[in-house]
């Protein structure tokens, strides 16, 4: 089964609904016990009541290569590196003051979405006023843009293209932060028959982990030690994006190794999740054209067409918040949360789960569990709103369904990857129509073989509908 592990995911599901179990306990190897949850009763007792016990995480091989040897936040294991990473993430590159701060930089990357839509429509002088987009190259670059610019102050590598797409450069990073997501967490056997380790490549993986890692640090490495020199002889003064904050951060100073494998890890994090939701929300909407209308209303109502939609306006955003939160139920990227290792022996309503479990929260099961949700697998927006009056949040405290997790291993990026989701979707719902393309009938609503994403990417027709000086330009 693991040397098969594209489907082992979905083996453990099967395994799941035919035993009709919300939770199953696999061993794998001579001595790792995997526990699978999938009801929210479950993931409570795990996450909330015991967060402090599930707070590691498993020593992996692809999680040791991301973390330069287990230097960051997501992927080392609990003790004093990780409490010292998360630290930093939390005051001083996520906190809410340092968001405002790099708020321009967001800001730009949303005009420079419109404008980027815009030059394709144009370019396209067969169909008279659309033009065809390809959704999932244009989410993962807008994702990408928006952190390579608040880390270095740029969105480029290289020159980029002229269109405001991305260059040859952006595109092999892109594509090697999706190969390292591909086989991070992949029940990649090695990992479990430990003595495996160092001897043998068994599946190849430790060879595409360590070329894709490769791309990346390739080009981001060398401007950190650029930036660092620049620190050092005094040709920089003024903090102006992520990399100064970090190079010049005192209590605690970090080493150049930690602030490049930190980055890597933040870019990772922040680049799937995201351009996943935008890519099946508007296959939703453009497939059940109510709920696209919808959202035009609300947008129309809330910010009007004379303006456009800004991140001052994203709290009163609740339908179109409400579409991302169900995107994010019924379409996860992944199957599962990163592992949470227990550090003791302790029972969690009633199961005895020995200390070094790897308990995975199933974010395919919590979110179309049946006896949770009404209909799961049909996509209704209005299920949020009635749960949650007036306010709709993109946060999952209750675990019903997962989107940032919770407790001391939560996501540090809830309130930047609530802003950049809400802002892309809503830009693109404001200033475009979109539709199948004329030669399809509707949007092929498919999971790929044994992953979560759309099995094609998605390329559909948008149309401007804001007046044309509205539409920035460059
Ligand atoms: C919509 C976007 C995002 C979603 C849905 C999401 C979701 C998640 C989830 C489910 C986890 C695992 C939590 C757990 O183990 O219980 C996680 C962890 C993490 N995320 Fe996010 N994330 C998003 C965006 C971001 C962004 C933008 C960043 C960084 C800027 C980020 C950084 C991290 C880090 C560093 C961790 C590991 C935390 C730790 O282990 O201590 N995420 N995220």
């Amino acid at each position: 089964m693991l040397l098969n592990k594209q489907s082992f995911p979905m083996w453990i599901h099967k395994f799941m609904d035919k035993y009709d179990t919300p939770i199953l306990c696999i061993q794998l190897g001579p001595s790792t016990h995997v526990v699978v949850v999938s009801s929210p009763y479950l993931a409570w007792g795990f996450l909330k009541k015991q967060d402090d016990v599930f707070i590691s995480r498993p020593d992996f091989l692809s999680s040791y290569l991301i973390s330069g040897g287990y230097l960051t936040t997501g992927m080392t294991p609990y003790g004093e590196q990780w409490r010292k990473m998360k630290r930093i993430i939390h005051r001083e590159m996520f906190s809410p003051r340092i968001h405002k701060w790099l708020q321009p930089k967001r800001d730009k990357e949303a005009d420079l979405l419109l404008w980027y839509i815009c030059n394709q429509i144009e370019k396209q002088d067969v169909v008279v006023d659309g033009g065809m987009i390809n959704v999932r190259t244009m989410s993962q670059h807008f994702f990408g843009n928006i952190l390579r610019n608040m880390f270095f102050g740029k969105r480029f590598f290289g020159q980029g293209m002229e269109d405001g797409g991305p260059g040859k450069e952006e595109t092999e990073v892109v594509d090697a932060l999706f190969t390292i997501l591909k086989y991070l967490f992949a029940f990649c056997i090695t990992d479990y028959f430990p003595w495996l380790r160092g001897k043998t490549d068994f599946d190849g993986h430790e060879k595409m982990m360590k070329t894709a890692i490769g791309i990346v640090r390739r080009y981001q490495d060398p401007l950190i030690d650029e930036r660092n020199q620049m620190w050092n002889n005094g040709a920089r003064k003024e903090k102006c994006d992520l990399l100064d904050v970090l190079i010049t951060n005192e209590d605690p100073k970090l080493t150049p190794e930690e602030i490049k494998a930190q980055i890597v890890e933040i870019m990772i994090a922040s680049i799937d999740n995201t351009s996943n939701a935008i890519e099946w929300a508007i296959s939703e909407m453009i497939d059940k054209p109510t709920i696209l209308k919808r959202a035009v209303e609300e947008l129309d109502h809330v910010v009007g067409c004379q303006k456009l939609v800004e991140e001052c306006d994203l709290p009163q955003l609740n339908y179109l918040k409400a579409c991302i939160k169900e995107t994010f139920r019924l379409h996860p990227f992944i199957h599962f949360v990163p592992p949470h290792v227990s550090t003791m022996d302790t029972t969690v309503a009633g199961y005895f789960i020995p200390k070094g479990s790897h308990v995975i929260l199933s974010r395919f099961g919590l979110g179309r569990n049946p006896n949770v949700w009404a209909n799961p697998l049909q996509f209704d927006p209005d299920r949020h709103l009635l749960s949650e009056g007036n306010q709709v949040v993109l946060s999952d405290s209750d675990l019903r369904l997962i989107l940032f997790s919770t407790g001391k291993r939560g996501c540090p990026g809830i309130t930047l990857g609530t802003t950049m989701t809400t802002m892309m979707l809503a830009r693109m719902v404001q200033g475009f129509t979109w539709e199948a393309p004329c030669n399809e009938p509707s949007i092929e609503l498919v999971e790929n073989h044994n992953e979560l994403c759309l099995a094609k990417p998605l390329v559909a027709i948008a149309k401007p509908r804001l007046p044309r000086y509205m539409y920035p330009k460059y």
